[in-house]
């Protein structure tokens, strides 16, 4: 798809995956309408979008009127049906089959003909989704990692029905946004959540076992293997609940018990301990 035809982009959910979404295809000269049912989570996300804006003009790295010309190109919306002349929608709303497969249906009606709708889904088929629609073979997986401004990863995963061309304007809109592509297959978890979250797992089970404290646990992983973050700090940055359903997606899909998710996890997000967004995780906020 040549670039003329993504200039209007829908991103449908305004947390922090969609205003990192968001924010990164402003970047790039897209007209970006981003759409949240919740008033206040749009004003939210606009502000992360604005902010984020702001903090690259500071180091340097956006020139104002570049900044100025894509907060003129970012409108809001609290219903799809507002929005009009879609060219490619990436939704990235709650991970919840129902209200996804309920947004898809809507974005049949609202993305034109031979546009692209595209999911952020970590644990979703996109093979499912795309079944709600009348247009698989334009459905497709576009997996940001968080946060998106700084992640140089796209994962695309093709659905059974996903055609040539729309895998094409996803991969063209991902290197068109800074990104580097890689292509999975519709398998659980993908590649990078069916290989991360496992190791994830495992550390929250040496953590259970007393094998070391949260903090050796994390320095052994960060200085003995080189990771920007110990593998309990990333689990809080990511999320404890966003961890398990993950876990338990890799568990039911697979089938292998080695995908158990372990009982401390579940007894963190049975506190409401979900990490870093509730101030409470394997550390205090
Ligand atoms: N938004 C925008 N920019 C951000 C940011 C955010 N939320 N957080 C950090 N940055 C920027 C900083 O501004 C800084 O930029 P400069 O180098 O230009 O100054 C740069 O990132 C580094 O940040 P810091 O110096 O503040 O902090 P750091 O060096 O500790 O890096 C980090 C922070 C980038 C988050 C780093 O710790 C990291 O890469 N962690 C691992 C993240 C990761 O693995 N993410 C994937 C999770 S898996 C996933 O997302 C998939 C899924 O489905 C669960």
């Amino acid at each position: 798809m040549a670039t003329e035809h993504t200039e209007h982009v829908v991103v449908v959910g305004a947390g922090q995956m969609g205003a990192g979404i968001a924010q990164v295809a402003l970047q790039t000269g897209l007209r970006v309408t981003l759409v949240d049912v919740s008033e206040e989570g749009l004003a939210k996300g606009a502000g992360r979008i604005r902010a984020g804006l702001a903090k690259l003009v500071e180091k340097g790295k956006l020139e104002d009127a570049k900044r100025k010309a894509a907060e003129a190109n970012l409108a809001t919306a609290t219903r799809l049906s507002e929005v009009k002349e879609v060219d490619f929608a990436v939704e990235a709303a709650t991970e919840n089959e129902e209200l996804k497969k309920r947004i898809f249906q809507e974005l049949d009606g609202v993305v034109k003909p031979g546009g692209v709708l595209a999911t952020n889904t970590s644990s979703i088929p996109i093979t499912r989704i795309g079944a709600v629609t009348k247009r698989p073979e334009s459905v497709i997986g576009m997996h940001f990692m968080n946060p998106v401004p700084v992640m140089q990863l796209v994962e695309i995963i093709r659905g059974a029905a996903t055609s040539d061309a729309t895998y094409e304007a996803t991969r063209a809109l991902a290197v068109r946004m800074g990104k580097t592509t890689v292509v999975s297959r519709d398998m659980p978890g993908f590649i990078v959540n069916r290989i991360l979250i496992p190791m994830l797992n495992e550390a929250c089970f040496a953590l259970m076992e007393g094998l070391g404290t949260a903090e050796d646990i994390d320095t052994a992983m960060k200085l003995g293997t080189n990771q920007p973050m110990g593998p309990l700090q990333l689990a809080d940055f990511i999320g404890l609940d966003t961890c398990l359903s993950i876990a338990e997606v890799l568990h039911k899909g697979l089938g292998d018990d080695k995908y158990r998710p372990c009982p401390l996890l579940r007894q963190y997000v049975d506190a409401g301990w979900y990490g870093k967004k509730s101030g409470r995780g394997f550390y205090k906020y």
